[in-house]
């Protein structure tokens, strides 16, 4: 057997096998920890992350400043910078395919195992799981038309030469609705508004066709009219291609117009997971009442910081013992919120919280 064989076991099973399974994860991630190891100490970033991201659906994760939502995605796409690293904990994808007999052959890879820098993540990252971020200049290379570099994000990925890679790329900008697309192809990225870099950028990652999207508050920075286009298009996309998403975001307005289901993180930890129905009309953590106290009325697309809840996110830093919320929380129960980190706990159908008020089980941490 070689290494690469016993990280991943692939099992088949038919459309109806796959289909009765009652819950369709493409990405699991289990006990996840980033710490950074730095000169002030560590900083425990992921301190036991626990989330399912459901196949075709776009899952929200939404949190304070400072909570984890960025390092939870470059954890996925093995991008950690130095002095960060994954500790322990699993990122499980679960890669599909169709053979044409109708046979679904299923393969589950950990890659937390794979080298960042192996063939094998890097031909994940972009083909498999594609990732924009708030500033476009990040991914969009200064020196290159936007042609050429959607251009090469296509010739990486697909058998196709490179006069109808050209073409293709003048296809997508004209999907994610560039203004001018054949123009535009022969531009320069500073030459284009915020706007239409993002929607350059946005191109680029879907050009691969990518099964897992992971954008990471990408509309921060744009007014609120192209903010709306943008989401708009990115819902249409994932109808279109039935591509997951994993969006994040600190506006939960943005959350109820774009997901189906919602993660709230709060330092370092996933703290409620649920439907976005669930979630906004039946909040069950005392950390995400808050947060939807802290904006004026649900679907409001303002982008105001999340500053009402009384204190302020604690220094990563510190350790917290029991519930990582309690120093903040209304409902503090001394003498158990402080002990243990509580247990996750189904409070309805697809419907996870980890706190006191719901379940006495707690964990015992081997996180140190
Ligand atoms: N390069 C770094 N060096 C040290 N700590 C870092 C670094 N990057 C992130 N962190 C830590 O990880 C925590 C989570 O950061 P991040 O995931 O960027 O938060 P979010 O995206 O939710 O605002 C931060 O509070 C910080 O302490
Ligand atoms: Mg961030």
């Amino acid at each position: 057997m070689t290494a690469e064989e016993k990280m991943t076991t692939t099992t088949t099973q038919t459309a109806e096998e796959t289909a009765a399974r009652a819950v369709d994860n493409i990405l699991t991630i289990r006990k996840l920890r980033t710490w950074f190891f730095t000169d002030l100490g560590i900083s425990r970033a992921l301190n036991g992350v626990d989330l399912d991201v459901p196949r075709g659906k776009v899952l929200g994760i939404v949190g304070e400043s400072g909570c984890g939502k960025s390092v939870t995605s470059l954890s996925i796409l093995r991008l950690v910078p130095r002095p960060g690293r994954i500790v322990s904990g699993e990122i499980l994808l679960h890669r599909r395919r169709k053979a044409p007999d109708g046979t679904i052959t299923e393969e589950t890879i950990d890659l937390t195992k794979l080298h960042p820098q192996s063939p094998e993540m890097r031909a994940i990252r972009g083909a498999e799981i594609a990732m924009i971020f708030q500033e476009p200049m990040t991914s969009l290379n200064p020196c290159y038309t936007i042609g050429n570099q959607i251009m090469e994000a296509i010739l990486l990925h697909q058998d196709v030469s490179k006069r109808e890679a050209w073409e293709l790329a003048g296809d997508m900008l004209e999907k994610v609705g560039m203004p001018n697309p054949r123009q535009v192809l022969l531009r320069y990225p500073h030459e284009l508004s915020g706007g239409m870099r993002q929607r350059a950028m946005i191109a680029m990652a879907l050009s691969c066709e990518p099964s897992i999207l992971i954008a990471d508050e990408p509309t921060t920075a744009l007014d609120v009219t192209t903010e709306a286009q943008i989401l708009d298009l990115m819902r249409d996309l994932q109808a279109d291609i039935g591509m997951t998403i994993i969006y994040i975001t600190h506006n939960l307005g943005v959350i109820a117009q774009m997901c189906d289901e919602v993660a709230v993180m709060y330092l370092g930890r996933v703290v409620e997971r649920a439907s976005v129905e669930d979630l906004f009309y039946n909040p069950r953590h005392p950390y995400t009442k808050a947060l939807l106290d802290s904006i004026p009325h649900v679907g409001s697309r303002t982008k105001r910081r999340l500053a009402s809840i009384r204190g302020v996110v604690p220094d990563p830093y510190a350790t917290i013992s029991g519930c990582p919320f309690h120093p903040r929380c209304d409902a503090y129960m001394p003498g158990k919120c402080d002990q243990l980190v509580p247990a996750p706990a189904n409070v309805a159908p697809n419907h996870m919280v980890r706190c006191y008020l719901y379940s006495d089980e707690g964990e015992v941490e081997n996180g140190g």
